[in-house]
Order: C-alpha cells, then sequence, then structure tokens
C-alpha cells in the first residue's frame, strides 16, 4: 500500500482547483436508472467512489462511456445509458465497499418496480442505518422486505402512487432516495424535514433537466409531481465544497494563502463564518474563493449540523487547523457518534485536544511534529494531512484508501501550492 510523506513547514501559496463534488457525483449518477435516453454528466471527479458506482452501474446493465480523460484534464464526462435494465440487484461486495450503493434503491425501484440492495455493514463514523431509506419508500407506496442481509423493495402493480413523509431525522442519502423515487410515482409526493445540502439542489437541478417536476427545491419542504417519464440530459456536477474547504485549511495551517478555483461561497457559508471566526480572510474572486491566513489563528467554537449549519464533513480538517490556534477550540459534533477518530492520531503530532462525548476541546498548542500516522475514514485522513503541512520534521500517513475515496489528485494539488509532499510506495 502507498503512503504520503510530507515534510511539514512550508507556506502553501498558489491556486488549487477543486474537483466535481464526490456526494453529488454519487447521487447523480443513479438517475440514469430513471430514463432509457443516455445521461451525460461532466465534470465527474476522478475518484475509487466514482470508479466503484460506474462497476455498479454496469452490473445493471447500464453502459458506461467515459470522455475526457487525458491526464491534464480535471474532471470527467461519463455518458451512461440504460436502455434495458438486465439486473435490479446491488450485491454485497459492491455495497460492501461503498455505502453510496444504497442510493440505487430509489430509482430503480421507480423505474423497474422492485429493487435489492445489501444492507450496508457497519462504518467507521457510526451505526449508519437506513431505517428512514427505508420508510419513506414505504410512505411513497413501496412495501419492504429484509431478508438475508438484503433489503427488497416492491412498488404494487402500476407503479409508487406517492405519498407524503415527514423526516425525524435529517438525513441526506434518505432524501436523495426519495427524491429519485417520487419523480416518476403517478400522484404527488410531500417530504418535510428533506435535507436542504446543496448536493440535494444538485440532484434536483438535473431531475428538471431530465423532466421531473419538483417545487421547493432547497427548501426543508418539497413537493414532487410525479411524471410517467423522464428523458435523457446533459449535466454539470457542482464544485466539491468540501475539499475547498479542506485546501482552505491547509492553507491557513501553515499561514499562507490559497485560491481556491471554482469554489462557491454561497455552499460553504457556515464553513466560510468559522475561517472569519479564526481571523482568516475570505473573499469571494469571481467564480473562485481567495483564503488567507492573516495573523494566528484564533480559536472558535463550531457546532456540526444539517445544512446550512457547518459540515460534519468539515469538522476533522477544522480540527486540525484550529490545533495551532492561539487558544481553546470548541467543537460539538451533533450528526455521527464516534466521528473523533482523528483525535489521538492528532494528539500523537503532539496536538492538545481532549473529548467529552459529542464535544472536543482543542488547546492551541506552538507546534506539530512530524509522525507515522493513519486514519480510518476519509475527512479524518486528510486532517493529518492538513497537521502533517504544519508539523516541524515529517509525516508519513499511511492507509490512502480513504483519501483516494474523496481527494482527487491530492499530491498534485498540493505541490502545485508549494507543499513538499510525495506518495511512495510503503514497505
Ligand atoms: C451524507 C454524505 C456524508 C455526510 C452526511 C451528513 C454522501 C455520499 N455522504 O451521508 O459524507 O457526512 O451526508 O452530511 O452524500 N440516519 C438514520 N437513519 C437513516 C439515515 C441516516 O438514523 O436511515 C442518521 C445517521 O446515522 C446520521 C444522520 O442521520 O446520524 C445523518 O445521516 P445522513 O444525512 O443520512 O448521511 P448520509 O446520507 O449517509
Amino acid at each position: 500500500m502507498d503512503k504520503i510523506i510530507i515534510h511539514g513547514g512550508k507556506q502553501l501559496s498558489g491556486s488549487i482547483q477543486i474537483s466535481g463534488a464526490k456526494n453529488a457525483a454519487l447521487t447523480l449518477l443513479p438517475c440514469a436508472l430513471l430514463t432509457d435516453e443516455p445521461l451525460t454528466l461532466r465534470n465527474l471527479p476522478r475518484l475509487a467512489d466514482i470508479d466503484s458506482f460506474q462497476h455498479l452501474m454496469n452490473q445493471f446493465g447500464v453502459s458506461t462511456a467515459i470522455a475526457g480523460s487525458r491526464p491534464e484534464d480535471f474532471g470527467r464526462v461519463m455518458t451512461l445509458e440504460a436502455t434495458r435494465i438486465t439486473s435490479n440487484v446491488a450485491p454485497y461486495d459492491l455495497v460492501r465497499k461503498m455505502r453510496a450503493s444504497i442510493l440505487v434503491l430509489g430509482p430503480m425501484l421507480a423505474r423497474m418496480g422492485e429493487a435489492k440492495v445489501s444492507l450496508p455493514g457497519g462504518c467507521a463514523i457510526g451505526n449508519r442505518p437506513i431505517d428512514l431509506h427505508l420508510k419513506v419508500l414505504e410512505a411513497l407506496g413501496a412495501t419492504i422486505e429484509l431478508a438475508s442481509g438484503y433489503v427488497r423493495a416492491i412498488a404494487p402493480d402500476g407503479g409508487l402512487p406517492g405519498g407524503r413523509y415527514s423526516f425525524p431525522v435529517v438525513s441526506v442519502g434518505a432524501t436523495e432516495n426519495a427524491l429519485m423515487a417520487a419523480v416518476l410515482a403517478s400522484g404527488k409526493s410531500t417530504l418535510h424535514n428533506a435535507a436542504r445540502e446543496p448536493e440535494i439542489v444538485d440532484l434536483c437541478n438535473l431531475l428538471v433537466a431530465m423532466g421531473a417536476q419538483i417545487e421547493g427545491i432547497g427548501a426543508s419542504d418539497i413537493v414532487i409531481h410525479g411524471v410517467p417519464r423522464l428523458h435523457g440530459a446533459t449535466y454539470r456536477v457542482m464544485s466539491d465544497r468540501i475539499e475547498a474547504g479542506s485546501y482552505a485549511c491547509a492553507a491557513a495551517i501553515t499561514g499562507g494563502d490559497v485560491l481556491l478555483k471554482n469554489a462557491c461561497i454561497e455552499e460553504m457559508e457556515a464553513t466560510v463564518q468559522a475561517f472569519r471566526d479564526a481571523g482568516l480572510i475570505v473573499e469571494p474572486r469571481g467564480a473562485d474563493l481567495y483564503v488567507a491566513a492573516d495573523g494566528p489563528l484564533r480559536p472558535v467554537q463550531v457546532t456540526t449540523a444539517p445544512f446550512p449549519g457547518f459540515a460534519t464533513d468539515m469538522q476533522a480538517q477544522l480540527m486540525a487547523m484550529l490545533c495551532r490556534a492561539d487558544g481553546a477550540s470548541v467543537l460539538t459534533e451533533t450528526i455521527f457518534e464516534n466521528r473523533y477518530m482523528h483525535v489521538p492520531e492528532l494528539n500523537r503530532m503532539g496536538a492538545n485536544i481532549e473529548t467529552s462525548g459529542k464535544t472536543a476541546i482543542v488547546h492551541g498548542v506552538p507546534r506539530l511534529s512530524g509522525a507515522e500516522v493513519m486514519a480510518t475514514d476519509l475527512r479524518a485522513s486528510m486532517s493529518l494531512v492538513i497537521a502533517g503541512l504544519a508539523a516541524e520534521g515529517e509525516t508519513q500517513v499511511h492507509r490512502l484508501y480513504h483519501l483516494d475515496r474523496g481527494y482527487e489528485r491530492l499530491e498534485e494539488k498540493l505541490l502545485g501550492a508549494g507543499a513538499q509532499i510525495e506518495r511512495v510506495g510503503d514497505d
């Protein structure tokens, strides 16, 4: 397995191209199941998770063709064509690797009247049940059966009628599954307390481009008027707001500055607020976002929450940055239990972080020191890279599998901004 070696202490400065959003791409890809016409997605990031999803779509008999994959291109163009679906089963082997496979349940059910998806296993950042996915599909008219580790969703003859559901907890994935199921229902569906994340808006915009009728896009109450069929479309995946925030933390911890090419400030308001509270300069510049350190980092208090709150996916990276702040920051994680697994690794690098339940107190330290580290999830891995960029000496980050799921060409992007970083084969 490869590892990343960072020689810390170099001040970052330069521009970094932000890729298409992983989490948006993972809900736009299954939309190909909703039509027998071609769906072309532009600005798809080159990531292991996207490759896995492509593989899953191929298993269903969906053809996929990739263009624009010259090595110098950021972003790929993929055309998916589900003229004939030959299987409606998402097998254990693929779902195990990528939890987002559950997002085929809604569209497959809508198109084929039946879908069978392996239950995702446990997950490093908490239990992550799928009960809300199943409850909302039931509310739209599906029958759900659980057997032998699989969930089977069946629509009545004539397809899903549609229905009303109020989410007890905001769930991004369950909202996505519900939207993709409801667009082809025979009647109207209403979702209350739906997720409002920008990735949900991206999904709705694609569905509308395919002919869906959706009211309340970006709101927590969404009304979907089912249509008999959807058509093909060409659509550009939104920029990755989490990737943009991660590189901002990377530049800031080194006392540097970065122009995040194609980062959208409206989609990152809570993150930007936290950056400004920490003393960073944040300025939109056309389609880009400029972020710069401006003196010592100040401590902040941040609580993760569904959008428009501070994203749980930015918690670990912000925490790494705050390790070097001038005082004690307080972070509270309300979305996932078990999402502080980066803390012991950051502490091994000289950080001073205490956790108690949902709360972490990050006492800023004057210096971090390089170490051999590894993390068990994607954002936790990035937090170690961020800490390594500011640490004295050499940091080795192992288990790159996670980073490769979510950060396109990480080393290349950081190298371009002046970091000393390389990927080498593990011995
Ligand atoms: C998505 C993102 C993930 C992000 C998360 C929260 C993708 C591929 N992943 O994950 O990066 O961290 O949103 O912004 O887009 N819950 C239930 N039952 C369910 C579903 C969820 O109890 O059926 C709970 C979860 O355990 C969690 C909370 O709801 O506590 C939010 O989870 P959810 O928004 O569903 O996250 P994902 O869609 O899995």
